[in-house]
């Protein structure tokens, strides 16, 4: 198994992003998910695993549709009620999603993706030597204004229980539909804050690279 070595904090991928890759257009409308497509839940559940290698193809436009959506996306129109669990529903994860086409956060309840930061800032969502080539990078990003009534003790833990849960969504629509993913916990806090244009209250805590396996022909 290729295990995370333990743990250096130097950037090896640079410290800046690269320029976008195309116009980097403001809204990117989803496709709506599948709720058909994939492999039942246990067969997805026995595929599960952390992957290291990745394919550098681009994901199609349907396929983000479908691992956003999975990911935290609005199952229950009328309540606004998520995909992924959150403390007194406070959804207080935003999933931001590096690309070389630019920097965007997913917004749930249009199920589009809303333009951060016109650059390619995959390279800076890890250490790791497939970061900045597999396709996409999914960071998770506590925005600490939605957890303020919530005692300080539990804000912390209740918000990577939440992270959690959505990146296992991902991990399962990933083995469902034949991706590689794996959530990483080893990033750098200030780099990445810079990169993804985070407020002071948005800290991110854990990426998810996400792509088609390394041997997938184009
Ligand atoms: C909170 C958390 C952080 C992790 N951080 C990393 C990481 O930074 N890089 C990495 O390659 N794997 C990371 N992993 C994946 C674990 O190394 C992996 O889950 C473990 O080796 C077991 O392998 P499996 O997922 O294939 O069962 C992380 C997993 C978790 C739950």
């Amino acid at each position: 198994m290729n295990e995370t070595p333990w743990l250096t904090y130097m950037p090896s991928r640079g410290t800046r992003a690269h320029p976008a890759v195309g116009a980097a257009p403001t809204v990117i409308d989803l496709p709506r998910p599948d709720l058909r497509a994939g492999v039942p839940l246990m067969t997805a559940l026995s595929f599960r695993a952390s992957t290291r290698e990745f394919s550098e193809r681009e994901l199609s436009l349907a396929t983000l549709g479908d691992l956003l959506w999975a990911a935290d996306g609005i199952n229950r129109p009328l309540s606004g009620g998520r995909t992924a669990p959150s403390p007194h529903g406070a959804q207080e994860i935003d999933i931001y999603v590096a690309m070389p086409g630019g920097v965007y956060r997913y917004d749930c309840p249009t199920h589009q993706l809303v333009l951060k930061h016109a650059v390619d800032a995959r390279n800076l969502t890890g250490y790791q030597d497939f970061v900045g080539t597999a396709p996409l990078d999914l960071v998770y990003v506590v925005r600490g204004s939605k957890l303020l009534d919530m005692p300080a003790a539990q804000r912390d833990t209740f918000s990577a229980v939440t992270a959690g849960a959505i990146s296992q969504n991902v991990s399962l629509y990933c083995a469902s539909a034949g991706l590689a993913t794996v959530v990483r916990g080893w990033i750098n806090h200030r780099l990445l804050a810079d990169a993804l244009s985070l407020n002071e209250d948005e800290t991110p805590i854990l990426a998810q690279t996400v792509g088609l396996p390394a041997d997938t022909r184009a």
